[in-house]
């Protein structure tokens, strides 16, 4: 596996490549990332990798300094599983002077959700993706749905800047005990760890609750969402938020109907915050 940093080497060591897939993370990798290398390989050929750890889209207090950084091992990691070439650009490769130029999602998705409660981490998403996309140049890159307002705003952004390339929808891979993969699990204390896949019951139970209503007014689906929190507080845990949404649009769903919904939620549980979701 060749490992660049450099943009323009970057560019020369892929240049004729037409079919390249590209798994963009922020390193610390785990068995989820390791599954999105696996369909990149499904998807394209060569498959690249970037691991970059992009300050644009951590807020003030949260954690950037302290995100884990674990390059040794995910450089092993990826070499087993094939990858062509990892990214790993310095932040002076990737921002050599400031960057002025931010790429703004519509406020109807990129401020709502995670974009309420981290204003400005989907600038700081689409910046870095569409500068990465640019030095890459893949015909395919991959997504989680663990993140799933992220997969959702990167797809608009190629469709509306009409890139020409396609985002493929990864699922999200989970522990034993439900738990969704993520790096920022590795901040939890023992106890922490035995609580955090309440999480995903929670989400488990209100998709239950959602699938028994028969025909009614969408208002049930807010007392849903404020049972779902209170039973997590009850627990110990700080919600962010429980939403139903659509999955077309993540919008508040206007009518209880054929409509394909989704619940998001983000909670902290001691000083980890956690997301997940669940399509309904
Ligand atoms: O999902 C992530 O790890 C990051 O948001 C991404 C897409 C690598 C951009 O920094």
């Amino acid at each position: 596996m060749k490992i660049i940093s450099d943009i323009q080497e970057l560019r020369a060591q892929l240049r004729g490549q037409n079919r390249a897939s590209f798994v963009p993370t922020m390193g610390n990798l785990h068995e989820g990332h390791l599954s999105l290398m696996r369909l990149a390989r499904q998807y394209g050929d060569p498959v690249v990798a970037s691991i970059f750890v992009n300050r644009l889209q951590f807020g003030p207090g949260e954690d950037f300094d302290s995100y884990p950084r674990t390059m040794d091992a995910d450089i092993a990691k990826l070499e087993k599983e094939g990858v062509y070439v990892l990214f790993a650009p310095h932040e002076k490769d990737l921002y050599p002077e400031p960057q002025e130029y931010r790429i703004n999602p519509p406020q109807q998705l990129g401020d709502i959700l995670e974009g309420e409660f981290r204003p400005g981490f989907f600038i700081g998403v689409c910046t870095v993706v569409m500068k990465l996309f640019s030095c890459v140049q893949p015909s395919v890159s991959i997504f989680g749905k663990k993140d799933y307002q992220q997969l959702m705003i990167i797809r608009q952004m190629v469709q509306q800047f009409a890139l020409p390339m396609q985002i493929i929808p990864a699922e999200t891979i989970r522990a034993d005990d439900g738990l969704a993969l993520s790096s920022r699990n590795s901040y939890l204390s023992q106890n922490e760890r035995a609580e955090a896949p309440q999480l995903r019951m929670t989400l488990e139970v209100l998709r239950q609750e959602i699938l028994s209503l028969g025909p009614s007014d969408p208002k049930q689906l807010l007392a849903l969402e404020k049972k779902a929190k209170e039973a997590l507080i009850a627990r110990g845990w700080k919600p962010d938020y429980i939403a139903i949404r659509q999955q077309k649009d993540l919008l508040i769903p206007s009518a209880i109907d054929s409509t394909p919904l989704v619940i998001l939620a983000a909670a902290k549980l001691g000083k980890t915050r956690l997301i997940d979701n669940l399509e309904v």
